[in-house]
């Protein structure tokens, strides 16, 4: 199959949490079964141009307003020996820091705009390139345009034989702004309620791929369920139910080259399910590089994440209710977290860092440390309010870290919870998030490793065993494609 993504984050390029990830790692999967897989995302100020190749002549995109005049740039995803990426290069919309935005200003004003150059640009490039792909796949609400496009403009234009996926990787970000920016999408006005832009009289973004892709998926069977319920739906529950017989859960996987702690070069010492010394060691270089007493015996908790709310982060952190103080002081435990975000929180973890010894924190982002904690740690506290899929849980179970999650979305279909009298599953589970919650599965966790050290062993032997290989998500996404092309 033709396969073309289209993604505001691809990794190693540009990356704000897991959809940089999953798109990447999906897209090579189904280059190694033999399809014709292509990437189109956008050449952000920071992707250097001098490593890329740059396609002959420029590309006017007809995205709102006026005519965008492009230049398109192509490397081949590396890993691989023939996925290309397409950056779409435009100074005024791309040529800045930020993705969707910067700490200070979260959303850049003209997004609809610069993510209408994105989509209409993929058209542009697939004309450029003659080439014309079964399937247009494209990733959360800023590359949603697409769908929309298909369906609406790009059928009756030489694309009548595509058909569209959406992929809802997090439905809490919709991309509404006000309805004077719809010119920026470079459709007639009949569309706006057509195509499902119209919210309380703003334009939605995501709710528009959500009303035109030919099939929906996300990222686990879970939360495929809950986003179809007023609780976890984002005001698109009622949509989303309405389109349930063309919307499918496939779980993320993991990319093992990468997240493998046999082979991963960020450790002190790599290790395996049958030779889980090395562990220890991590754990000790660990607590070294954080300033932790080096000490095998007390429990080590990690946190790497977005400082975020859909993260959890008010029930560990927040100055006056938050568990974390609690943890610190009532149980013998060392804690270590690395995130950035919200400044209430990177202020609140700094505080935190001051007052406890057993606390440290690492603001900011560090792709050393995360791969360092994940090994080094005991345990992994990731209690999301609610998580489409999650990869840090995965990675943690991997790698023999056993995580403590709220029962939601990913999480619930990954990690199996603990059974005190028969010593099975892989990790700690709550069902409601509260600190006190948080404050409890920490100290059952602690129970366990100081009063019954042989369930704990057994449980990261099992969690190191997991398979979460990309393979057999991508062959699910082979049936969606299918599916696709049979609702044209
Ligand atoms: P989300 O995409 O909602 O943030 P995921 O668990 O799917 O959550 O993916 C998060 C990804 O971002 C993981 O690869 C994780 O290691 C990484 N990450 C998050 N925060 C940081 C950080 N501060 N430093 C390094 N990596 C981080
Ligand atoms: C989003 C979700 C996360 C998921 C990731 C990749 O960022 O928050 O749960 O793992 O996308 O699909």
């Amino acid at each position: 199959m033709k396969i073309l993504m289209v993604s505001a984050e691809v990794v190693p390029f540009a990356k704000t949490g897991g959809l940089a990830d999953a798109v990447s790692a999906l897209a090579i999967v189904l280059n190694k079964l033999g399809h014709d897989v292509r990437i189109v995302m956008p050449r952000y100020y920071k992707i250097d141009r001098s490593k890329l190749t740059p396609l002959e002549g420029p590309m006017g995109v007809p995205a709102g307003y006026v005519e965008a005049w492009t230049e398109v740039y192509t490397t081949i995803m590396p890993g691989t020996k023939n996925l290309p990426v397409y950056f779409i290069d435009h100074e005024q919309c791309f040529g800045r820091d930020g993705i969707y935005g910067t700490p200070t200003d979260t959303d850049f004003q003209d997004n609809p705009y610069r993510f209408s150059v994105l989509c209409h640009g993929a058209f542009q490039l697939c004309r450029k390139l003659d080439w014309y792909p079964d399937i247009v796949h494209a990733h959360d609400w800023s590359a949603a345009l697409a769908p929309v496009l298909l369906k609406f403009v790009e059928r009756y234009n030489g694309f009548d034989k595509t058909a569209s996926v959406f992929t809802i990787h997090n439905l809490g970000y919709q991309g509404v702004y006000g309805k004077h920016n719809y010119p920026a999408t470079g459709l007639d006005w009949n569309f706006f309620y057509a195509a499902g832009f119209e919210d309380w009289d703003r334009i939605n973004f995501l709710k528009a791929g959500l009303t035109s892709a030919n099939m929906l998926t996300t990222v686990s069977p879970t939360y495929a369920r809950e986003i179809q319920t007023p609780m976890a739906g984002f005001r698109m529950d009622a949509l989303l139910r309405h389109r349930s017989g063309d919307l499918v859960g496939i779980l993320n996987g993991v990319d093992t080259e990468i997240w493998n702690p046999s082979k991963d070069k960020y450790l002190a010492e790599n290790y395996s399910v049958g030779k889980l010394a090395g562990k220890a060691k991590d754990k000790a270089a660990l607590q070294e590089r954080m300033g932790l007493e080096v000490n095998p015996d007390i429990p080590l908790f990690g946190v790497v994440t977005r400082l975020a709310d859909q993260k959890g982060v008010a029930e560990m952190f927040a100055p006056t209710y938050g568990s974390m103080y609690r943890i610190c002081t009532e149980m013998k435990v060392q804690v270590v977290v690395l995130g950035a975000g919200e400044k209430w929180c990177e202020d609140e973890l700094r505080t935190l860092e001051s007052k406890l010894p057993n606390f440290k924190a690492y603001i900011g982002y560090d792709e050393s440390l995360s791969h360092q904690i994940e090994a080094g740690c005991d345990f992994f506290l990731m209690p999301s309010r609610y998580e489409p899929c999650g990869l840090n849980q995965m990675y943690s179970l991997l790698y023999g870290t056993l995580p403590i999650v709220h029962r939601t979305g990913g999480l619930a279909d990954t990690v199996e919870n603990y059974n005190e009298a028969t010593g099975d599953g892989t990790g700690f589970m709550f069902d409601e998030l509260t600190p006190q919650s948080v404050f409890d599965t920490v100290g059952w966790a602690v129970y366990a490793w100081y009063n019954k050290p042989e369930h704990i062993k057994a449980m990261q032997k099992r969690a190191m065993k997991k398979d979460f290989s990309w393979e057999s998500s991508a062959e699910k996404y082979l049936e969606v494609y299918k599916a696709a092309l049979s609702r044209i």
